[in-house]
């Protein structure tokens, strides 16, 4: 039988850590499966996917900045990623593209699995209104939390963001609500239990004007990014905030793109270990 074949297509590509990652998974099961890094032209996205279908691989990650060329091509999509509006995970089967998106379930599986805290009636604030936002609304609001409230610099696009969600909040009994990092500043009765950082403003090392009285002790302050600490992490931390970074939410996703191909859910802790 021939070696089942992944890749992940992004641009850049040369730094994903996504072929390490699956292929510790693999290990775990003694898979051996090929997973390529695949540089896909800025232009060339779709034929990048055909090629790949026409070679026989099974599946393929996607990242930065195809996510919504993803969406767009798959002929069908799960309801998370239809509320994501984005595509991470891609499934070649009988040539139909199936797309689906496991971040925002990666993020709040290392929130819970790693970091113990569980989310049901928590305070949530939501940094941020771009794709990593939307990706993480609805796992965040299937958990039932009591609150996300939403800040972003444009406060249009987070309206427009949570209309998308009002049906699913009513249905978990989530209250939701959209604020400006202006208004964060005003006094708070108390701090939030968790704040996430879905802004890429950490890229650029550009600080978010936060108030501290926005993180207590029992805060989790999250940060989507990983590798380094963000302005927002380091104002977390010396605010006394649990602080964490995005690295278990890159292997839980990955974990959950594993299960959809190989129908097997890796053990994710040694691997989150292993890269730390
Ligand atoms: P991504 O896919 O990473 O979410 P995006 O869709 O471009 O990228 O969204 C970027 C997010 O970061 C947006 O919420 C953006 O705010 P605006 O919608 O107001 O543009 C936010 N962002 C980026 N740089 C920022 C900064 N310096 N300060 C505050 N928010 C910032």
């Amino acid at each position: 039988m021939s070696v089942e074949k992944y890749a992940v297509i992004g641009h850049p590509i040369a730094h994903s850590k996504s072929p390490l990652i699956h292929q510790a998974f693999a290990q775990q099961f003694g898979k051996t499966i090929v997973y390529d890094k695949v540089l896909a032209p800025l232009d060339g996205f779709l034929a990048t996917v055909q090629e790949l279908q026409q070679q026989g691989y099974l599946g393929a990650n996607v990242t930065v900045p195809f996510k919504f060329e993803a969406f767009d091509l798959s002929q069908t999509l799960s309801e998370r990623a239809q509320a994501a509006g984005a595509v991470n995970t891609l499934s070649f089967s009988q040539a139909q593209i199936q797309g689906d998106n496991t971040d925002g379930c990666g993020l709040v599986n290392d929130i819970l699995k790693h970091h113990q805290t569980a989310l049901a009636a928590k305070r949530i604030l939501l940094l941020g209104a771009g794709g990593a936002a939307q990706g993480v609304m609805l796992p965040l609001i299937a958990q039932r939390p009591a609150q996300v409230t939403v800040a972003n610099r444009s406060q249009d696009k987070a309206q427009a963001m949570l209309k998308k969600f009002a049906t699913e909040a009513q249905q978990f009994d989530v209250s939701l609500a959209v604020t400006s990092f202006t208004d964060l500043n005003a006094p708070l009765n108390e701090p939030y239990d968790v704040v996430i950082n879905a802004t890429s403003a950490g890229l650029t090392d550009t600080p978010l004007s936060l108030s501290s009285q926005l993180f207590g002790a029992h805060t989790l302050a999250y940060d989507m990014m990983y590798g380094r600490e963000t302005p927002f992490m380091q104002q977390a931390r010396l605010a006394g905030a649990k602080v964490v970074d995005g690295l278990g939410m890159l292997i839980e996703q990955a974990a959950e793109a594993f299960f959809i191909w190989h129908g097997l859910r890796p053990d994710t802790a040694p691997v989150i270990q292993a890269f730390r």
